[in-house]
């Protein structure tokens, strides 16, 4: 029998409305009473945090906003962060917003708390040691940062990198669904095949797949199968936005624990090098990527399509996710987000070096199988 582990932010939170009294939620996380919130200016413009603030400043805390957040975080906005938190004397951070703020404020929580330099975390497992007090709330139901262990950052132009480390689990998650009652549809939709993606591929996670992430991928995908065009089509129906936003967050504890795979690794150079959205980078790839999976993954896709109730053959699995792709009306082609074909080639080569979620692919994974899925999409 193969030996198993599963790591998760112990303290998770939900209510809708919650992030109006954050005075209560931050309880005992803050002993100086000096909090850092990390944001960006989309989410602080929309007001999200306004309540909140308001609360925290009436119970005698000391609030700074960072908000210089910008979707995919490059290097230079977090190390800046970091100086702000550090000259701010922050007892506790909290991420406030969709990935990018809530994987910049892990980082920033890490690095405030050290004095090294930022290229020695990168990686697996090089974040080692204490960081500042930190809780996390999202406001997109997506990427489910808010439980992983896990921080994208943009290196120089186009690259990403990852930091992984058990540091980088929150201390503490507030899950408040009238936060995301406002994400325009194509954000919802784009996010939520992103949550969709992270439970599938944790599924089928080939080195560390196990059973506690199996159970909740399925539950993950049962909850956002159910909501997502709902929650696109009637944007104020609270309870299908409550149910995506704990559905992403489960499959945020699936893929933590069983890494993401091809999907992830095709998604990453429309987002380095094109600035596609994360979310809908996934949505762009992942059927494709999943038809050339099949031939491996067959037994493992029919059992996800029979949790779901759609039958046990992969195939139906497939057909229901392009359903969901046309009923969210995402982009479905790359020309669609002004890709040119003459980019493939340097997105394959870009693709084939991503072996960290490369490696937890059910098929292995080639450059010209790259090509084609890319072509196939063009
Ligand atoms: N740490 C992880 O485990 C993990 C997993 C997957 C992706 N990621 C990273 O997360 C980032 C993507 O995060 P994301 O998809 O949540 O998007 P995001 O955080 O980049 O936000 C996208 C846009 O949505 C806006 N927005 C956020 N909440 C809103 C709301 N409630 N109403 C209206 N607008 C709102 C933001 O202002 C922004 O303009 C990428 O950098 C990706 O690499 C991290
Ligand atoms: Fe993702």
């Amino acid at each position: 029998m193969k030996a198993h582990s599963f790591q998760t932010v112990s303290d998770i939170r939900i209510e809708n409305g919650g992030a109006s009294k954050l005075d209560q939620y931050v309880d005992g996380l803050c002993l100086n009473k000096r909090i850092a919130v990390i944001t960006d200016k989309g989410v602080a413009s929309l007001g999200l945090m306004d309540a909140g603030l308001a609360a925290l400043q009436d119970a005698g805390y000391k609030v700074m906003v960072f908000d210089e957040v910008v979707a995919d975080p490059p290097e230079a906005v977090v190390l800046k962060g970091v100086e702000a938190v550090k000259e701010f004397q922050a007892g506790l951070v909290i991420g406030f917003g969709g990935g990018s703020p809530m994987d910049t404020a892990k980082v920033i929580a890490y690095m405030a708390a050290h004095d090294r330099p930022i290229q020695e975390v990168y990686g697996v497992g090089n974040a080692t040691g204490k960081r500042l007090p930190l809780m996390l709330i999202p406001t997109t139901s997506g990427t489910g940062s808010e439980v992983t262990n896990v921080a994208i950052i943009t290196t120089g132009e186009t690259e990403k990198s990852g930091i992984v480390a058990d540091a980088l689990y929150a201390d503490r998650v507030l899950l408040d669904s009238a936060l995301t009652v406002g994400l325009p549809k194509s954000i919802t939709a784009a996010t939520g095949i992103d949550a969709m993606v992270h439970a599938i591929e944790a599924y089928t996670s080939v080195k560390q797949k196990n059973p506690i992430s199996d159970a909740l991928a399925l539950t993950a995908l049962g909850k956002l199968r159910n909501s997502i065009v709902q929650a696109c089509n009637h944007p104020d129906d609270l309870e299908a936005r409550e149910t995506m936003l704990i559905g992403a967050m489960l499959a945020g504890q699936a893929f933590s624990n069983a890494p993401v795979g091809a999907v992830h690794a095709l998604a990453y150079p429309l987002g380095g090098f094109f600035h596609v959205p994360h979310g809908l980078s996934n949505a762009l790839v992942l059927t494709e990527v999943l038809k050339y999976n099949q031939s491996r993954a067959d037994g493992w896709y029919g059992e996800i399509a029979g949790s779901l109730g759609l039958g046990t053959n992969s195939g139906v699995l497939i057909d229901d996710l392009i359903r969901i792709k046309n009923e969210t009306a995402v982009p479905l082609t790359l020309t669609e987000v002004n890709i040119p074909a003459d980019a493939i080639p340097i997105m394959a080569e870009d693709a084939m070096t991503k072996d960290r979620v490369l490696q937890n692919n059910p098929r292995a994974m080639t450059y010209d199988a790259t090509v084609k899925i890319y072509e196939s999409i063009l």
